[in-house]
């Protein structure tokens, strides 16, 4: 398929069927790097309250850098994989206080973004072009999935390195400024959300994905490993002070597929959890 007629057929069917989500409507760096963070790992109809619920107690990076962790896991909690929340926190105390100076330098830049803990290729190119109309492209599993689907229908073991080629083929040809198109008027941005949204909303077949070389299909959560950290955060932050005896730990994960010992030890390398003589807490 030419691109040409890859990218009109992709718009025509965005005009009509574009969702209008919160963090689409912002430029606010910050707003759009929490949006993002939180949507690595979580659909977006389990992000939405999330998200309000996550800026109304902490409405800006300096605010977030001043709270108290325990209740950034708090408010976190229902939208799992926890090293994200102390990964946003992390990223708040190193930005503390200068956002408006280095915002600009850090995040206009997708390099200057990676540095910051947890921030991979993909969320920094997404924060970049969202918050600052940046024209690198980048590759999430929605995106990767149309691209798969126009072309390279008939490959196997497809390289992300094979797919932008033609993203940012593709990426080209829309000026920063936007294209005319009536509403909505097709920048960068508009066109990341259109392939998320064609990607999500019309390929449901996740099939199409095992054509990429970086396929890793999310594991089930039930009886996961993650699925015993996060009942011991869980119960932790139900306790008076957010901790817990030794014992009384052990005991949580006596009967879990994995040694208690394996669960605290990760958790604790993650900083997630502290330890003193006696007791484990947040
Ligand atoms: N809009 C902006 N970022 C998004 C994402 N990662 N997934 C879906 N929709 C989005």
């Amino acid at each position: 398929m030419k691109i040409a007629e890859f990218q009109k057929h992709i718009l025509s069917w965005y005009k009509t069927h574009r969702r209008d989500l919160p963090w689409r409507n912002t430029k606010d760096p910050y707003k759009i790097l929490v949006s993002e963070v939180m949507l690595q790992q979580t659909q977006v109809s389990r992000v939405l309250p999330k998200y309000k619920e996550f800026l109304k107690a902490f409405p800006t990076l300096s605010i977030l850098a001043r709270a108290r962790i325990k209740r950034v896991l708090k408010v976190w909690q229902g939208l799992g994989y926890w090293r994200r929340a102390l990964y946003l926190k992390e990223i708040a105390k190193i930005i503390n206080g200068g956002e408006n100076k280095l915002f600009k330098v850090l995040f206009s830049k997708p390099e200057g973004l990676e540095k910051l803990p947890g921030i991979g290729p993909y969320t920094a190119r997404a924060v970049a072009c969202f918050a600052f109309g940046n024209t690198e492209t980048f590759l999430d599993t929605n995106i990767r999935r149309v691209y798969l689907h126009f072309f390279f229908s008939n490959k196997k073991d497809v390289s992300d390195k094979e797919i932008l080629k033609i993203a940012q083929k593709a990426l080209s040809s829309i000026p920063s400024h936007g294209i005319k198109l009536r509403h909505p008027r097709i920048t960068p941005r508009e066109w990341h959300y259109a392939l998320f949204d064609y990607g999500t909303m019309v390929l449901k077949d996740k099939k199409i994905n095992k054509r990429s070389r970086h396929y890793n299909k999310q594991s089930a959560f039930e009886g996961s490993f993650r699925s015993f950290r996060t009942k011991l955060v869980k119960f932790l932050l139900t306790q008076k002070g957010n901790r817990a005896p030794h014992a009384t730990v052990e005991a949580l994960l006596k009967n879990s597929s994995y040694p208690s010992k394996e669960i605290i030890a990760s958790l604790l390398k993650d900083r997630l959890l502290k330890e003193t003589k006696k007791w484990y807490h947040l």
